[in-house]
């Protein structure tokens, strides 16, 4: 989705804020801007269609100078992707331009409001409306733009990130939020801003979460300044960042996502370090631990989750029903919070998010929350806001993920669910001495396993050639294995475009088997735990029907081999663990296929990896 940029400082504003563009480029976007104060005391915006290298082209012969700046890579909502719909936008007067991600929705009248006072307006845009309402504000009412942007706030009803630079005072940026995500760096008599840490990180370990509904006044030289929208002032801790710049890079591997693929075994590692301890044998969440009695006496958990993160989430219901025994219902986020869910006091709400910032999980956390249920977060960026809304959690800890496309994050979500299972079914006595320490170690293999995986890359390689020009996939597979299925379809029609569908694997011969021909491939995760006899016989039912079989099996099994067409082996895990070796070669597999398709596999079109909006 959309991201910002800004720079205020002694450096030239142009190749940071460039460089921080390209670095939001995996959010997903479909143009980009930048808007420069420049040395001569113009305000300067330049912005086109397409990519960040588009823009860099555009602007190659103008005028870039500037001390301070704004830029923004935009995801279309309001009007399509186009030169004037692009960020920023200018006021009426070019005195002032604006960048904002998020969606106002009283624009409509807001706009004609300002069109009965004399404002016209270039673009299709919400954000234009409100560059021009700010500008009516100050002109009108005689105030500085800090203030004008607070009036004008205050009437605007929806979601917002917002950046301003006024050709008149090139020693401000104003910037402000409401449930769009803004991060303030700090550096040397220098300050940026951005949407999220990533722009940040090379210049600066020292930032500040804006909270939602406020204020913040950039000045050159001075502290800033953080207000509420009601004009309260508000201080803030600096944070200290934990990023790393080689986490933002590509390493040597030709993409992101290959790179983050064959990153699991350490980021799994990252992931239990301090909480599994195999030699005491104990798993130990210290968001469990502060909160040991809501745990024990839970009644449901209710699991909000979209996309990949709401696959983990299906994962984690079979894992904490089976060693918890608490009841577990696993809700899209979009859906829970308009569908008027009954939530009872001692419920606990476990929301799932890579980014912690997806709309939609945040209004189910505030709805959940509204309603008494305790909530607990599963997250990977640390500081975004769903860790900042709920009562407890755990972070995923496996640094920035820049693939649209989740692969390493999903993994290190079903790993933090497992020691969340192990933990609960502890402290409830709900798991025998023996289960408890058998999970326990059989997790801690996870890493090596994970890597044992990874090592049939060129088998799985090769294996994507033949399926290239393949029009539809259908991923099976039962228990554990099936939230696993629905995986594996998402990440092939996210990054190849195939059409692909999951489905429990029993499930195929009430619909889907009609689909099945000699052109069909069936991938058919198949490991020799749970329901295997049972899962080789709807492998029978795709044979007798000529479809095309890749069978995720077990190492050495050959019962299997005889039955599909291609087999990809994995170690032997706990079926339960299934899920977290069986995504390599789906992942594997989605990659190789986008790949020789052509594909801009980090960052597949009409996708963002932060939903911002609803
Ligand atoms: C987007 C991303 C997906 C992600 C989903 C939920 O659609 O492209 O990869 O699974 O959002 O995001 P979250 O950050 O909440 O996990």
């Amino acid at each position: 989705m959309c991201g910002i940029v800004g720079y205020i400082g002694k450096r030239n504003a142009y190749p940071i804020l460039i460089k921080g563009l390209q670095r939001l480029e995996y959010r997903g976007y479909d143009s980009a801007g930048v808007a420069l104060v420049s040395d001569s005391g113009e305000l300067n915006v330049y912005k086109t269609k397409g990519k960040v290298s588009d823009l860099e082209e555009y602007a190659q012969s103008k005028d870039t100078s500037g001390t301070v700046g704004i830029a923004h890579t935009r995801w279309a909502t309001h009007g399509e992707p186009n030169n004037v719909n692009a960020h920023p936008h200018y006021s009426q007067s070019e005195n002032l331009a604006l960048i904002h991600p998020g969606i106002i929705e009283n624009y409509v009248v807001l706009k004609e409001t300002l069109q009965q006072k004399g404002y016209t307006f270039q673009s299709c845009t919400d954000t234009e409306v409100l560059v021009q309402l700010i500008e009516y504000i100050k002109v009108s009412n005689k105030v500085d733009l800090a203030k004008a942007v607070q009036m004008a706030l205050n009437e605007v009803v929806g979601a917002y990130a917002i950046a301003v630079v006024e050709k008149s005072n090139p020693d401000l940026i104003v910037a402000a939020r409401r449930s769009s995500p803004l991060v303030v760096g700090i550096g040397e008599d220098e300050y940026f801003l951005a949407s999220d840490a990533t722009p940040i990180a090379e210049y600066t370990s020292h930032v500040v979460y804006v909270d939602d509904e406020e204020i913040a006044l950039i000045r050159r030289n001075q502290d800033v300044r953080y207000f509420s929208i009601a004009n309260v002032e508000k201080t803030h801790e600096i944070h200290e960042l934990e990023m790393n710049l080689s986490q933002l890079e590509k390493g040597g591997y030709p993409h992101f996502m290959l790179k983050e693929i064959f990153d699991q075994p350490r980021t799994l590692s990252d992931c239990m370090r301090g909480r599994i301890n195999v030699g005491a044998n104990s798993v130990a969440l210290s968001g469990v631990i502060d909160h040991r009695q809501k745990f024990i006496n839970a009644k449901r958990i209710v699991i909000c989750a979209c996309g990949t993160s709401w696959h983990a989430g299906l994962i984690g219901r079979y894992m904490i029903e089976e060693l918890c025994r608490i009841p577990v219902e696993v809700e899209y986020s979009s859906e829970f919070r308009y569908r008027k869910p009954v939530i009872n006091q001692g419920d606990i709400v476990v929301a799932i998010s890579q980014s912690g910032e997806t709309a939609d999980t945040l209004a189910a956390i505030e709805l959940a929350k509204q309603n008494g249920a305790f909530i607990y977060g599963i997250c990977n960026v640390v500081g975004s806001s769903i860790p900042r809304m709920t009562h407890s959690g755990t972070y995923t800890h496996v640094g920035p993920e820049i693939g649209v496309a989740s692969t390493k994050a999903f993994t290190a979500q079903v790993t933090v669910l497992a020691l969340l299972a192990l933990n609960i079914a502890h402290e409830r006595k709900t798991i025998s001495a023996a289960d408890y320490t058998m999970h326990i170690q059989e997790l801690s293999l996870i890493p090596e396993k994970v890597a044992q995986a990874l090592k049939h890359n060129e088998q799985i390689e090769r294996l994507s050639s033949i399926f290239t020009y393949a029009h539809n996939f259908i991923y099976l597979g039962r228990g554990y294995s099936y939230p696993l299925a629905l995986e594996g379809a998402l990440k092939l029609k996210e990054i190849s475009y195939i059409h692909a569908e999951g489905y429990p694997a029993a499930e195929m011969k009430h619909g889907p088997i009609a689909l099945i021909d000699r052109e069909m491939p069936v991938v058919a995760i198949a490991p020799k735990r749970g329901t295997y006899e049972k899962v080789i016989s709807n492998m029978q039912e795709v044979k007798a029907r000529k479809g095309k079989i890749i069978a995720i099996t077990t190492e050495g099994d050959e019962m299997v081999k005889r039955i599909a067409d291609y087999c990809i082996p994995i170690p032997d895990t706990p079926e339960c663990f299934v899920p977290l070796v069986g995504a390599i070669p789906l992942q594997l597999l989605a990659y190789h296929i986008a790949v020789n398709k052509g594909c801009n596999v980090d960052q597949p079109r009409n996708l963002a990896k932060s939903v911002t909006v609803e």
